[in-house]
């Protein structure tokens, strides 16, 4: 029912949906507002009117079918700029477009199998350090993996020794975005608070290694990857494109492409130091390769590999949620949505939605049968979105998470210890507390 204090619209509440509520625990509110409203659910966010979709055709409607009319909403945005930038994440219009087209080819799908041999290497590199019943963080571990993987494969970059310390600026920088979602208003980032400065260092320790990035390639030459076709890029007029694009371009593909990827892999560890009948299938499969470490040619060898790592993303979508606003009145299955409303899709809900998933809350990778992906209806799984702004990365993620999962799998074992860890929405979906495992050559 609507409540008679909203003008018409989907159903919901002015009350739930304060900031506050929100922020202090997003991914029970999001669900709530979706158990208790429906496939459209109004609240109120930081004075603005929002809308959470669960239903896949609302969600098509925004992603694909009307998808000229929705760009990614200001409200998170304009927080991220300092960091982001201009880059294909947080661009828009025209430029976003020539942009993707520019970046699409190092994603194509010879280039990205060329990346396998990095994926296992780099992987293998840091089991090296490994030592048998010692605890590891796990995220830091795999966040080291794909952070080198990321740089080398698309910036030629050996990023190894930069690793924690942008890891800890990311963190930094992301505490800092988030703190700015909690609160409703805006200190422009030149106004001196302790926060702001704090997010100023994060950012120029990130700078100063995407500088040197671009001042290796200056000086090396066409190296055939990204970067070199980045800084070769000519418009109409025959202009290169700017310092600060590719560097907003660079540091967008460096965070975008080891951030949320470290993130699944957590996650999957985590999921599997639960379910040890799971790992006991997975290592059956992983060891039938003999021993060598798997390779891109191996990939259809690894249906089960692939079926953890596509349930460990349904059930923790690294990108848990993402938004849009819409820049004319349109309708979404029969409401009306005027201009200037926020929209919120969270995979979080969908992925865990009994109507499209039995028994949500299991892990299970045997789910994944060919007939059950037939008939789940297209965006009820959705961990890299949909539409043209679709992830850029989701081959190339892909490919990697199996490749790593299968390299670490055929030669150790991670046990948990008690501590638990339990999910935080902040940017992307984190884990807080309980990172440690054992980690058991096997
Ligand atoms: C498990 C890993 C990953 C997940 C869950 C993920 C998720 C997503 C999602 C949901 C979006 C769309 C957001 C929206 O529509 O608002 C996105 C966009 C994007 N992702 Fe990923 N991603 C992953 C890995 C990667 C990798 C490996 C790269 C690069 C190497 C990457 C680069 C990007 C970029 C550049 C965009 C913006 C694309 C555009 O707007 O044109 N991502 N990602």
């Amino acid at each position: 029912m609507t409540s008679p204090s909203l003008p018409p619209g989907p159903p919901g509440h002015p009350l739930l949906g304060n900031l506050r509520e929100f922020a202090a625990d997003t991914l029970g509110f999001a669900t709530r507002l979706a158990r208790e409203y429906g496939d459209v659910a109004r609240f109120r966010i930081v004075r603005r009117t929002a809308y959470l979709l669960s239903a896949p055709e609302a969600v098509e409607r925004v992603l694909v079918e009307n998808h000229r009319n929705y760009v990614k909403h200001t409200f998170f945005w304009r927080k991220v700029d300092a960091i982001f930038g201009r880059g294909l994440l947080t661009n828009e219009g025209d430029d976003w477009l020539r942009q993707r087209r520019l970046v699409q080819p190092a994603f194509h799908h010879e280039r990205i199998a060329e990346y396998g041999r990095i994926m296992t290497d780099y992987t293998l590199d840091r089991l090296d350090g490994w030592r048998d019943g010692e605890p590891r963080d796990v995220r830091g571990e795999m966040t080291s993996i794909t952070f080198r993987i990321v740089a080398k494969t698309l910036f030629d970059a050996e990023v190894a020794d930069d690793a924690a310390e942008i890891a800890e600026a990311f963190d930094t920088g992301i505490e800092e975005i988030a703190r700015r979602i909690r609160r409703p208003v805006l200190i422009p980032d030149r106004v001196p608070t302790p926060g702001n400065l704090r997010y100023r260092r994060a950012v120029d320790r990130m700078d100063r290694l995407v500088y040197r990035i671009v001042e290796e390639h200056r000086d090396g030459g066409d190296r055939g990857d990204l970067l070199s076709a980045l800084m070769e890029a000519r418009d109409e007029d025959g202009r290169t494109m700017s310092e600060k694009q590719l560097r907003d371009e660079t540091i967008t593909m460096l965070l975008a492409g080891h951030e949320t990827t470290a993130l699944a892999l957590t996650w999957t560890w985590y999921l599997l130091s639960q379910h040890p009948e799971v790992v006991t299938r997975l290592e059956d499969e992983v060891d039938a390769l003999g021993g060598e470490p798997p390779g891109v040619h191996d990939l259809p060898r690894l249906p089960y590999t692939e079926r953890v790592v596509r349930e460990a993303l349904r059930m923790y979508p690294p990108a848990y949620s993402f938004g849009r606003e819409a820049l004319e009145d349109d309708e979404i299955l029969g409401w009306p949505v005027p201009a200037g409303t926020t929209l919120f899709v969270f995979p979080w809900v969908l992925h865990r939605h009994p109507r499209f998933y039995p028994d949500p809350l299991s892990f299970d990778p045997d789910r994944w049968t060919d007939a059950f992906r037939r008939e789940l209806p297209r965006l009820a799984y959705l961990p890299f979105g949909s539409g043209p702004r679709m992830c850029i990365g989701r081959e190339f993620a892909r490919m990697e998470l199996v490749l790593i999962v299968a390299t670490i799998a055929q030669r150790f074992r991670l046990e948990w210890g008690a501590d638990r860890p339990t999910p935080m929405a902040s940017i992307t979906l984190r884990p807080t507390g309980g990172l440690e495992a054992f980690v058991r050559r096997r």
